[in-house]
């Protein structure tokens, strides 16, 4: 060997080295594929190796990438979901130094989308990507079987709740359970409320242990309270409940928000009514309390569902939260949610035509509505159905934290990382040398 290739080699090591630490400890990755229902994002985060499982991992996410369709869609062509996966694979071998690929894990977690698709379905489809991801030739990563599942809506709170607290820097902190915040998320079909409750939880209650710390979490996940269920909801509700003419009117869309539907093999139009007042009966008897003598275990939030009370708890609102409070302007200059100001903020905007609230905005009409019916829906989803006082001042819009989404995934990582133990130093330098790296765990 020449001393060329000699001095390469030992350059080589150093930089390997050298990326793959920070302060002196060794750099972890892990790959986390979020299915949704408009496509699967690939996302890799990093974090420095913790020192003790009393420290909770300061992991970042450092490449998320998008790509459809969803996977979902792949129910009648399985064959294709290989490549699918493969690509998105690629991605991160290409992210995490090749040496780390075999410390490194590899989850799936379906949510929504594929709740409604029914049960068999689902399993196939889990079961073809657990058989992409058990193939050595496809992916280098390390995968379990139960890496790859579909969450319920009350895992989704649950892991939304960990990573607001996480980025909150709540972990490890040493402050009581009562200075973490609860967190209200809406995607297109479900709505989750999370928090941690001020006495005890009758049902409904999450564990989780942190950074050495167990929080008792109640959540609780609504199917079809989500942004995108609720306006077909209320069409339903309309094309049920009035006589079938010509048209029926949406009286939570803007007038001149206009559009066929299928109903009962007929083509219905469906005209926007843009009458705040009977929109706001409608969702009332969408998000009515159960009555007393039909509500156990007491209190009950929307129907029968059980909810302990909110006490004094803050709360962050995120996701499909936080466009209509923007946009009614109903955001205090701290970031506090006003509901009094959004819903009469709404009550005004509804009253106007399509046409007079796209004049002169270069935003397309497709949002237009959806301010109307979310303007009306939230401050009665937070009220009547959650039991916030419309005078609340614990609500907070919260999009990013230290510039970092408030998403389920980031929480989802931190959860899993907990449930593996430790690496020993000592397991580590053996794993090093030794194959298989899998025998050891990872964090
Ligand atoms: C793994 O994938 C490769 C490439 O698609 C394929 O040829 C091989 O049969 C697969 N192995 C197993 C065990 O399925
Ligand atoms: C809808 O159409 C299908 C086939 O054209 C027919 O079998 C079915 O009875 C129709 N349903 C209603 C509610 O009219
Ligand atoms: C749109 O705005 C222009 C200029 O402000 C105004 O003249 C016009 O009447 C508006 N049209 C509608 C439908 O409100």
């Amino acid at each position: 060997m020449d001393m060329h290739v000699l001095l390469c080699l030992s350059t080589a090591v150093i930089m390997v080295v050298a990326e793959n630490t920070y302060q002196n400890r060794p750099l972890r990755y892990g790959v986390l594929l979020d299915a949704g229902s408009s496509g699967t994002k690939i996302k890799v985060y990093r974090w420095p190796q913790r020192r003790s499982s009393k420290e909770i991992a300061d992991i970042n996410l450092i490449e998320s990438m998008k790509y459809r369709p969803n996977i979902g869609s792949f129910v009648h062509h399985l064959q294709d979901i290989s490549n699918y996966l493969v690509s998105m694979i690629n991605i991160a071998e290409e992210i995490v130094p090749t040496n780390l690929h075999r410390n490194t894990p590899i989850y799936l977690m379906a949510t929504a989308g594929l709740r409604i698709i029914s049960e068999d379905f689902s399993e196939i489809l889990m079961d073809s990507v657990r058989d992409v991801f058990s193939n050595s030739t496809l992916n280098p990563f390390v995968f379990h079987d139960d890496g790859v599942q579909i969450l319920s809506g009350e895992e989704e709170g649950v892991f939304a709740w960990i990573a607001a607290n996480f980025l909150r820097g709540f972990f490890g902190s040493g402050k009581p359970p009562t200075q973490a915040v609860g967190v209200l998320e809406m995607g297109g079909g479900s709505t989750q409320i999370t928090f941690i409750p001020d006495g005890p939880v009758y049902a409904n209650m999450f564990h989780v242990r942190l950074a050495g710390d167990l929080f008792y979490l109640y959540a609780h996940s609504y199917l079809y309270f989500g942004q995108n269920y609720i306006d077909s909801r209320i069409n339903t509700y309309v094309l049920t409940t009035e006589s079938l003419s010509s048209h029926v009117t949406n009286p939570c869309r803007l007038r001149g928000d206009d559009e066929y539907v299928k109903h009962e093999n007929k083509s219905v139009l469906i005209k926007g009514g843009g009458d705040a007042q009977k929109c706001l009966e409608i969702l009332n008897v969408f998000l009515k309390s159960a009555e007393d003598h039909k509500c156990y275990p007491k209190p009950c939030a929307i129907g029968q569902t059980y909810q302990p009370d909110l006490g004094s708890d803050v709360f962050f609102a995120t996701q499909a939260f936080k466009y209509a409070p923007r946009a009614l302007q109903a955001v205090d200059s701290l970031g506090r949610l006003q509901l009094e100001k959004m819903k009469e903020a709404a009550i005004q905007y509804c009253a106007q035509t399509l046409d007079e609230v796209t004049n002169g905005t270069t935003h397309g009409p497709q949002y237009a509505s959806s301010n109307c019916i979310m303007g009306l829906y939230i401050p009665v989803l937070l009220t009547n159905g959650y039991g916030f006082p419309m005078s609340t001042k614990n609500i907070y819009i919260v999009d990013k934290i230290r510039g970092q989404a408030v998403d389920w995934a980031m929480g989802a990582m931190l959860y899993k990382m907990e449930t593996v133990s430790i690496q020993t130093t000592t397991c580590q330098r053996k794993t090093r040398l030794v194959a298989p790296l899998q025998l050891c765990n990872r964090f």
